[in-house]
Parts: structure tokens; sequence; C-alpha cells
């Protein structure tokens, strides 16, 4: 069963508690995906631990926070404190990748590990067996509304494969891009859960929207 979850980071951020609700209530949808930037890891910064300690108040959906920090490590506990159910961390930002993964899992979050675009999925199998969640960067992490990155379907395939082959038990999720005219290529190639955000929080209505990405994979 293919899932969006919607990235709050095209979200009207001045009145932030509506739009959740309006997920949470008029859509399928059981996860919400929070994009952390620090502006090193990424050329942009925007929100933190504060500002996910209040929404967690607001909504019972899950939260799907994708850091996109330098050593994310450092802030493992902190996630786990503000209501974080995956926390997924890049390949790329830390150096102790398999350790850091391991502590997320102790703290009873749902563990994630994600790649850049330029970033070969091979890199991933030493920890394949100890993730919940791989997500496929399908845009150069940092911003919204970006084009769709081709390569990401043969990364997308690969763990598709892979999932089967070795019965590996990680959700495969794609970030950046999806939209009415991509999201069915990323869910033919074996992606299950799909984050969308400009395509979801747009003036044609969130309920809508969703609905509309829902019917382009069947
Ligand atoms: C980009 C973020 C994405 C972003 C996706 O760095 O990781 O989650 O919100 O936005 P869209 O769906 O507009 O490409
Ligand atoms: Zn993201």
């Amino acid at each position: 069963m293919i899932k969006i979850a919607p990235s709050i980071l095209s979200a009207n951020f001045a009145n932030i508690e509506k739009d959740i609700k309006t997920v949470e209530n008029d859509t399928s949808c059981e996860y919400l995906h929070i994009d952390v930037m620090d502006g090193n890891f990424v050329p942009n910064i925007s929100i933190g631990q504060p500002f996910i300690k209040s929404i967690r108040k607001i909504t019972s959906m899950k939260f799907d926070v994708h850091l996109m920090v330098e050593k994310p490590e450092r802030y493992i506990e902190d996630f786990k404190k503000c209501g974080a159910d995956i926390l997924t961390i890049h390949f790329e930002s830390c150096v102790h990748l398999h350790r850091a993964l391991e502590h997320i899992k102790s703290l009873g979050m749902k563990a994630g590990v994600t790649l850049n675009p330029s970033t070969p999925i091979e890199m991933l199998k030493p920890v394949l067996d100890l993730v919940d969640l791989v997500l496929v960067m399908s845009v150069n992490p940092g911003f919204g509304g970006q084009s769709f990155i081709e390569s990401s379907i043969y990364k997308i395939e690969m763990l598709s494969k892979w999932k089967k082959e070795y019965g590996y038990n990680y959700i495969i999720e794609v970030d950046g891009g999806i939209n009415e005219k991509t999201i069915k290529k990323a869910v033919d190639a074996g992606a299950e859960l799909l984050v969308a955000g400009s395509a979801v929080f747009n003036e044609k209505g969130i309920k809508e929207n969703v609905e509309n990405l829902e019917k382009m994979c069947r």
C-alpha cells in the first residue's frame, strides 16, 4: 500500500496548526515529513527542536524527521525528546553511521538512512540489515520545489531488489520532486512512502492534492 508523507517545509508556517490538522483529518496520510536543515550540510536553514516539540502537542501523526545537518549523532537524543518516530540521517554527514543508527534504534525510534543524489546506493549496503527505512533523495537536499532527478529510479529499483532477495525490512521512501507526473514511476520502481511538499501544500488544497497523487499511483 502506497503512502504519501506531506513535507511541511512547503506548508504555511504562520498557520501550521491548520495545515497539519487538514492533513491529519482530511487525508489518509499517517506520516508527516519534517525537514531539519542546518545551513552547513545543506545551504538552507529550516526548523529545529522547539518547533517540532510544539507541533508534537497538536497531532498524533507519525513524525518522519529528515535530518540534513552535520554530525547528526549530536542530536539523536534531542529528537527523541521532541517526539520523532522515524529519524533519518545522511550517509554523507555521519562518519560513524552504523553506531548512530544503532543509537537511534536503542532509543525506540525507527532508524532511517538517506543519501544525496550523487552518492551510489551501494554505499548503504553495510547498514541495510539494520535500518527500518531507506530514503532516496531524488533532489539535492535543501529546498522544496525542485525537479525529480531520474537516476533515483535505479536506486529505488536496487533497494526493492535487495529487499526481496535478502528479506530486508526497510521501507523504501523517496523525497524530492514528487508530483502527479513523477509519482507513478517512483512507485513502479518500488517506492512505498512518497514525500511530497510543494505538490501537497499549494493553492489547490491539501485534500485534493493528496487524493490526486494517490490516484496517479493506481
Ligand atoms: C528537500 C527536502 C524535501 C522537500 C521536498 O531537501 O528534503 O523533503 O520538502 O519538496 P518537494 O516535494 O517540493 O520537492
Ligand atoms: Zn526531506
